[in-house]
């Protein structure tokens, strides 16, 4: 199976030199990509800014912002059979980037707009053949949330995890199937997260 994954963070410009970001690792992308190897699929993976290091040899396209990843993925979803978004998308960008450096000169605001929804966008044009799997990191307990954003991105499976698993090695985790199954698995390493969700996605 063709498997496309999008994993680590977006950067969002503020002017030459700042950004808006956020603390993801990109581990769970690799244990994912790893995963697929094992399990005999072909896996290409969307990247942003990470320093973890990526399986050797795998397709993989960098990108640094929120926009450049929803091109990158509209532009690879076509050739594959399921997309998996590991990465934590910036829900905002700078609406306008300032040239050059902004100076230290009292108080500064910086007027946001929303970055574009890849998976619901995606959720919107996926082939009858296609899935999409998504995770939702919320605060402990928030699995309804989860759930919503299942049903409003159009996702076959999306994986609840709390927020406190960011940059670790280890997730407490449950599945959520869109017809209505849930599975917990408990507190596993991201590598046995990996291996499972490769399984449960490739034949949902
Ligand atoms: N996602 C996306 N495009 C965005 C933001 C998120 O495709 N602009 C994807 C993430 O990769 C993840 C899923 O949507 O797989 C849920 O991300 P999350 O940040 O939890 O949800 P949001 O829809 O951004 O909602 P909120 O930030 O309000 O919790």
């Amino acid at each position: 199976m063709r498997i496309l994954i999008t994993a680590g963070p977006t950067r969002e410009p503020i002017d030459a030199v700042r950004y808006i970001g956020n603390r993801s690792s990109g581990k769970m992308g690799a244990a994912l990509a790893e995963a697929a190897i094992r399990a005999k699929h072909q896996p290409a993976l969307i990247l942003g800014p990470v320093s973890h290091p990526m399986p050797p040899g795998i397709r993989r396209i960098d990108v640094q912002t929120a926009a450049e990843m929803s091109r990158a993925v509209l532009d690879e979803f076509p050739a594959h059979d399921l997309l998996i978004m590991a990465a934590a998308v910036a829900d905002f960008r700078p609406s306008r980037v300032v040239p050059g450096k902004i100076a230290r000169d009292g108080k500064l605001s910086i007027e946001c707009e929303a970055t574009e929804d890849i998976l619901a966008i995606v959720g919107g044009i996926k082939r009858p053949d296609q899935r999409t799997v998504g995770f939702s990191l919320e605060s402990a307990g928030n699995i309804q949330r989860a759930t919503e954003k299942l049903r409003a991105k159009k996702l076959d499976l999306i994986v609840y995890n709390p927020i406190d698993t960011i940059g670790r090695d280890s997730i407490e985790c449950s599945l959520l199937f869109a017809d209505g199954r849930v599975e917990h698995l408990g507190c596993r390493t991201k590598v046995e997260v990996a291996d499972i969700l490769i399984q449960k996605a490739v034949v949902l």
